[in-house]
């Protein structure tokens, strides 16, 4: 399949359908001819991020949108505004591609529509951007209740974060430090002509200029680095996990972090669980590349009694969340969350929570992180749990953290990082 009829049926497939965008591209990117993949995934992308946008341009340009069995057509037209507006394509050359992509898609008898569409929006460009800058919600592209909820609970940065949202995320590394220093790795790179540059905070990270296929990245296949979020690997730097300990990473899968935990600590005793025994296979997979162990189990961790066999020293619990702190990475979480999810989250996140307490031990710490900006899953979650909890305490990761407002909230783009939570409990001995 072409990249334009890829990108309109994953579109409509993620907006019409519900699907996760990424597992669709790990579907379906290979029914595409390999040279064109990065122009589907560039396209499909482009109209679930802006997808508001697009649907505004194609209501001015049609009299009525297309409907039912033909619904694929009206993602094809927004692929083609998607390439019109946001791209350096050649427009005859967006319009002709996208128009031909029509006949793959079995909408050949619509080709003169799109073709009118397209061309009509070409030529009326000025006046299609002046509409869109009239129209304020059209700039956030986000939900109306997102946009609410990030107003509520960031009246100061709540412009900053939607815009951090629509941008494209950088792409991060983590340089295994059993093979070689972050400064060593990043000559390796500029031996190869790839530029990077360290992270202020993550001591391992290094974030690529120019995002590669990771078949490029020197010593990958061998475990020398993987992919992973500077915000993300802060968390085995939070967890300080000492030579030996008993360790559980709760919510591990895929296994970045759990990767992290033990590349840093390789004498960990680490339980890795998931309740996605589907998701597991990714961090064995992972621990394979790297030649790290763990014993990964599948397992609810709000149900520790049914497979827990000891306390641990320290339980990372990387919660189920909205994930409205990587948006900029998964632009489909805006269209697949509803608002009733939040709470439904929250509560999930509670109940894992108090769960696994009991099987911290006494002078043992529980780090809890989650990719969301939200304060019910975050620090009003985290404060509820201080004050309920007689032996819990905060162990601030910085000075203005306070029981009413607990944790480090990072918010998407800070530093080039995605957004993340994370708050430190440390539990009293008796
Ligand atoms: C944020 S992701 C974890 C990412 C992972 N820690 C990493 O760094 O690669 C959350 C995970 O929680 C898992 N999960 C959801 N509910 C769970 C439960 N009740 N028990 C265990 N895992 C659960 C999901 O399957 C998902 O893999």
């Amino acid at each position: 399949m072409s990249a334009r009829a890829l990108s309109a049926r994953l579109a409509y497939l993620v907006v019409e359908k519900s699907n996760s965008l990424s597992q669709l591209l790990d579907q379906e990117l290979v029914n595409c001819p390999a040279k064109d993949r990065a122009l589907a995934q560039e396209i499909s992308y482009g109209i679930i991020r802006l997808l508001p946008r697009l649907d505004f341009w194609a209501r001015q340009l049609m009299d009525k949108p297309l409907k039912g069995k033909y619904r694929q057509g009206h993602f094809l037209i927004l692929a083609g505004l998607y390439q019109l507006f946001y791209m350096r394509i050649p427009a005859h050359a967006a319009v002709g591609e996208t128009v031909q992509a029509s006949r793959e898609l079995k909408l050949g008898n619509f080709s003169k529509l799109f073709n009118g569409v397209l061309r009509q929006a070409d030529r009326q460009r000025e006046s299609l951007l002046e509409q869109l800058a009239q129209q304020p919600t059209l700039q956030a592209c986000h939900p109306n209740w997102l946009i609410e909820k990030i107003q509520a609970h960031y009246p100061v940065e709540a412009t900053t974060i939607l815009q951090a949202n629509n941008e494209r995320a950088p792409m991060w590394l983590r340089v295994n430090q059993q093979h070689y220093t972050r400064d060593e790795y990043q000559q390796l790179l500029a031996e190869n002509e790839l530029e990077a540059q360290a992270s202020d905070l993550a001591p391992q990270a290094l974030r690529l200029e120019n995002p590669v296929n990771v078949h490029r990245l020197p010593g990958f296949e061998t475990g020398s680095v993987s992919v992973q979020d500077a915000a993300a690997q802060m968390a085995a730097q939070l967890l300080d996990a000492q030579p030996g300990e008993v360790i559980l990473d709760a919510c591990a899968a895929p296994g970045g972090k759990t990767c992290h935990l033990l590349e840093c600590q390789p004498t960990l005793q680490l339980t890795a669980i998931d309740i996605d025994e589907h998701r597991l296979q990714r961090v064995r997979e992972n621990l394979a590349r790297l030649q790290l162990n763990a014993d990964v189990l599948a397992a609810d961790a709000s149900q520790p009694e049914q497979w827990a066999q000891q306390p641990f020293d320290r339980i990372l619990l990387d919660a189920p969340c909205s994930a409205t702190g990587v948006i900029r990475r998964h632009p489909d979480i805006k269209w697949l969350r509803r608002a009733d999810d939040i709470t439904s989250l929250a509560h999930l996140q509670w109940q894992i929570l108090n769960a696994l307490w009991q099987w911290l031990k006494p002078g043992g710490t529980l780090l809890y992180a989650t990719c969301s900006i939200l304060k019910e899953e975050n620090s009003q979650q985290i404060s509820r749990f201080l004050t309920e909890t007689a032996d819990a305490q905060l162990l601030a990761i910085h000075d203005d953290e306070t029981v009413q407002q607990p944790g480090w909230q990072i918010l998407p783009g800070q530093q080039q990082m995605d957004g993340f939570y994370y708050a430190r409990l440390f539990k009293r001995p008796a």
